[in-house]
């Protein structure tokens, strides 16, 4: 389903897969898109990276042609080198360009970036003109409630990045003072959507797919992204996605269909990343695929030590082996 609004934009963004740095990487991806064609971002980049040629920082900008639809988040302060990484990643396939205005973390506001920015409203709007001078994909901005309490000034931010001309936003409704911590304010991000005339997405502790549904009709939001709900369950997005388009709801995998999941990321991270780099950034994921299940805080324990791939495999499908019968399959 399109867009319908003032700005008409050429993909969906009904549902969104947030951008989650070290997480949202394309073995990630590539596991999402087996169930749901929803709109990606990728990794928040940084854009000094891009324009000093760093090799680590290009890497996260490649793009597989199998890996759409995405935009590119790119973060930084400084007005042309966002506009010149904007360039290069519209070369490289960016679908659309997302400016992270609202990452709480200290080495990234401290440098001015991220968060930082709501505070500098002028250097905002300077940014993204000249990143949406730069490119002719649409330009998005991200950004949270405000900086604190005090200051939640995101409808007025809102209004200012439409102005400077952004397609569309996301507001995820925490301060940068909360970090994660308490709730997303909905209140904040409906009248975020009622402010501006662009799409809005509307983004923060949205876990079930009736919760999504709820959370758009409510705050009239053109879309919602979903984050940490995902970690471990990709196949949620799926069905989250259906559940905002009025589709039927995908059952959600048997245990088997879960453990072919499981070995096929660790799979992609080690083409994607090599060994043992992919082997240990899957670590994470492993921990996150067995949360809740039998047995769970001794398996992750177990495999955190395992550094041997065929040692890894045969753990995991024991474990879903035991889970498997546990559950009665
Ligand atoms: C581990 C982690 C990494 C994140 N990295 C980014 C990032 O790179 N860029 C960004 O804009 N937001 C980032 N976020 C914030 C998420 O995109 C999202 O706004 C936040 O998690 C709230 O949504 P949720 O409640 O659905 O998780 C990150 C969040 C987490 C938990």
């Amino acid at each position: 389903m399109k867009v319908q609004g003032v700005m008409s934009l050429d993909f969906s963004i009904s549902s969104v897969l947030a951008p989650m740095a070290e997480i949202t990487d394309y073995p990630f991806r590539a596991i999402v898109r087996k169930f749901s064609n929803t709109l990606m971002v990728s990794e928040m980049i940084s854009a000094s990276g891009v324009f000093q040629r760093n090799q680590k920082t290009l890497f996260m900008l490649d793009l597989s042609p199998i890996d759409q639809p995405i935009g590119i988040q790119l973060f930084g302060h400084d007005a042309f080198i966002m506009a010149s990484a904007a360039e290069e990643a519209e070369a490289r396939g960016a679908l659309f360009i997302d400016i992270n205005m609202g990452c709480p973390v200290r080495k990234i506001v401290s440098d001015g970036n991220g968060s930082a920015l709501m505070q500098d409203i002028s250097l905002a709007r300077k940014i993204v003109s000249a990143v949406c001078s730069r490119v002719k994909v649409p330009v998005s901005v991200k950004f949270r409630s405000g900086w604190n309490s005090e200051n939640r000034n995101a409808v007025e931010f809102a209004k200012a990045m439409e102005g400077s001309g952004a397609s569309f936003l996301t507001i995820h409704g925490r301060t940068r003072a909360q970090f994660y911590s308490g709730f997303s304010d909905w209140e904040l991000i409906k009248e975020v959507k009622e402010g501006v005339r662009i799409p809005v997405i509307g983004n923060g502790d949205i876990h079930t797919p009736m919760e999504a549904v709820k959370r758009k009709q409510e705050s009239g939001v053109d879309g919602v992204m979903i984050g940490r709900a995902i970690l471990g369950c990709p196949w949620l997005m799926g069905q989250i996605e259906a559940a905002v388009i009025g589709k039927e709801i995908p059952k959600t995998p048997s245990i088997k269909e879960q453990e072919q999941i499981v070995l096929e990321h660790l799979s992609l991270m080690l083409d994607y990343y090599k060994y043992p780099k992919g082997l240990y950034l899957f670590r994470k994921h492993l921990c996150w695929y067995v949360s809740g299940k039998r047995d769970a805080g001794r398996f992750r324990q177990e495999v955190n030590s395992i550094s041997d791939v065929n040692l890894l495999i045969s753990s995991i499908k024991e474990f879903y082996n035991k889970a498997g019968i546990n559950e009665g399959i």
